[in-house]
Parts: C-alpha cells; structure tokens; sequence
C-alpha cells in the first residue's frame, strides 16, 4: 500500500477533503500518515483505520518516507517545505491545493474529468507535482467543458459571482455576523408590518457602513458585494480574473490561447461559485446541439432548462450547495449574434473546486 501523507487535514477544504475520502473510501486503499503543523506525537485521527499518532509537519526526514502527499495546508506552507523535500531527493508525487505551483513548467493543474488526458501524459512523462486548480475555473470547466472539448469555444467573457468559503473559514464566519448585524438593526421595526421600509432602509444602509464587520474581506459583505478579488496586477485585472485565462489554457493544454476574461465578484453566499458566461462559438449551433454537447461534459453536469420555474428552484445556491453535482443554465443565443451564447454556471467551491481534484488525483496514481 502507498503511504500517503496528508497536510492541512483539519481546515476547511482538508475536512471536506477527509469527508469526501471517507465517503469513496479511499482510506482502505491507502495508508495514511498524519501531519500537523503543531500537534506531532499526538493520536491521529481514525477515518475508518488506526494511523498512529501525528508526525511533524515540517520534519522533512518524515515527508520523505511517503510515497504520496497531499497538502491542503495553503500556500505558505507550500513556498517553505516543497523546495527543502525536493532539494532533498524525494521522488513522490505532491497533490496540492494550494496555487504555489500551478504554473510551475513541472506542474500538471488536476481536473481529471476535463483534462485527464494532459494529467496522463504528464504522469508518462514522469511529472510529479499534480496542483488543485483556482475553485472558479474547475467550476467554469466542469461545467461547459464539453464545449471546449470541441473546439468551439473562440472566446468567454466570465463574470462570476464567488461566495465567502473561496476566502476561507473566516470570512465565512464574518459573512454571517455581518448578516446578523444587518438583521439585528431592524429586527423590531421587521416585526411591525406597518413600520416605513425607508426607514428600515436607512438603519440598514446605516449599519452596512458602520458596524458589518470587515476585518476579513476589508469591506462589508453582509447586503452587498465587493467587486474584487485578490490582489490588483498592473493591467488593471485581480489577481483572481489573471487566473481564468491562465489556468484555463493551462488546465486544457491548449496549443493556442483561448481568451478567457471578465470580473470576478465576491457575493454573500456562502460555498457556491456562479458565473454568468457569455460565450463567443466559432459555428452558429443549434441550441439542442449546445445542450447536448455541455451535458456529454462529464457525469456531474447537472442541466437546467431555460425556463424561469426551473431557474429559480434548482440553478442557486441553495440547490446546489453541498454536493457534486454543477448547475447548467440560462443558456440561450443573445442578441449579439447567433454565435454568442450564455451560460450560467453554479458549483460548490469547495468540492468540485477545491477538495474532489485532489482525492481524485490519488486515485489516479493508485491505479
Ligand atoms: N480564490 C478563490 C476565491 C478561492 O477567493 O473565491 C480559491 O480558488
């Protein structure tokens, strides 16, 4: 059995991570090794197989026993352990979620259900370092993967719509503190039904400038939005609208470029991703012959009529949250010409964007 060490097994995307391995039984085929990054020497968790007690994080003798890591212990941890576990001779395969190293030339992004075939001839070549993609691009290519696929695709505008987890435990927290500020304002004059709304409006509007916390997102989210995203480049993108393009090319191993670009949102939902896409085809398609082609996608395609009752109930957050499957709607030709189509797209961040490449990816190394 391959020894698999796992990282960063207890935040958020590493307990979704464990959740999902449970579930698909991973841990019968594998034998675990525990690290912390505070903790060794303590028990380690029990996913279904005793796995002895945590081993250091940081203790690169240990690293190097293992055949398999898995990290979901972010970016920091990155940047100090995998150049000393590397300079020092180790030849296993790194599974990350963190963006460290997705651009690196020696570096596969994993979204197998879309590029399997560059993490297979990646894995022939002998390329070790297999990196979770950014949540809004695997959810963007999980969902109209099919039709780049075919070639179809000249161009897509993405403007997406990103909930509080892709910051972190943290934010998510925040975000609802910040609704329960929100609510806490007006919760009185809310339960007199002849209170004035301009009223209520104007002790909300009050209280989203002035006590919705911010330590987090650095503005209030609870009521609104923030139309940014990571850090800001140069050209005037966040640092998170520089990924579509980047990693979509990269993920797809395309020969030339797809232009992929649009602004990227922070929404107050809490784990799913949306994007409203326009995308520009090179053929004018029947709209039965596009619904067919994104459905062939991959097994999780979840298609939602074009039809408002549909809409509503299932292409949201709240149908959506929590499992695998990635929502497929509001697709139809827009006025701009017959070859301009939009899409929306919903997936939960933290499976399809985060946690399931990585698991998934193991299996593919254990065969
Ligand atoms: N950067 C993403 C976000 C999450 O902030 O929503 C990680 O892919």
């Amino acid at each position: 059995m391959k020894r698999v060490g796992l990282v960063g097994w207890r935040g958020m995307v590493g307990s979704v991570l464990m959740q999902r391995m449970q579930e698909e039984k991973d841990f019968d085929l594998i034998e675990p090794v525990f690290f912390t990054t505070s903790q060794a020497g303590s028990a380690a968790p029990n996913f279904g197989r005793d796995a002895g007690t945590l081993k250091d994080a940081k203790n690169i003798a240990e690293l190097k026993a293992m055949d398999i890591i898995i990290s979901c212990q972010g970016g920091d941890y990155t940047t100090e352990i995998f150049p000393q576990l590397r300079a020092a001779g180790w030849d296993g395969y790194w599974i990350d979620a963190a963006s460290t190293l997705r651009m690196e030339d020696d570096a596969v992004i994993i979204l197998d259900p879309v590029n399997r075939g560059v993490i297979d001839a990646a894995l022939s070549r002998g390329v070790k370092n297999y990196i979770g993609g950014n949540c809004t691009n695997s959810i963007l290519l999980m969902g109209v993967g099919g039709l780049f696929r075919e070639g179809l695709v000249d161009w897509v505008s993405s403007m997406t719509y990103q909930a509080a987890s892709g910051g972190g435990a943290n934010h998510m927290r925040e975000l609802l503190k910040g609704m329960g500020v929100v609510y806490g304002t007006v919760a009185d004059e809310l339960a007199t039904p002849a209170s004035a709304i301009l009223d209520i409006d104007r002790k909300v509007a009050q209280a989203i400038r002035s006590d919705v916390p911010t330590e987090f997102f650095g503005a209030p989210l609870a009521g609104g939005l923030i139309p940014w995203i990571d850090k800001q480049l140069d050209n005037g993108q966040s640092k998170e609208e520089w990924k579509g393009q980047a990693e979509v090319n990269k993920i797809l191993g395309t020969s030339e470029t797809v232009p992929v670009d649009g602004l990227c949102v922070r929404i107050g939902a809490m784990r799913c991703h949306s994007l409203a896409l326009t995308l520009k085809l090179n053929k004018d398609l029947p709209l039965a012959e596009i619904e067919s082609i994104i459905k062939s996608g991959n097994d999780w395609v979840k298609w939602v009529p074009n039809d408002r009752e549909v809409t509503v109930n299932e292409l949201t957050p709240a149908s959506i949250t929590g499992g695998l499957e990635i929502g497929v709607g509001r697709v139809r030709k827009l006025n701009m010409g017959p070859e301009y189509v939009s899409a929306f797209v919903i997936g939960d961040q933290l499976l399809w964007g985060a946690a399931e490449p990585l698991r998934r990816m193991l299996r593919i190394l254990l065969g």
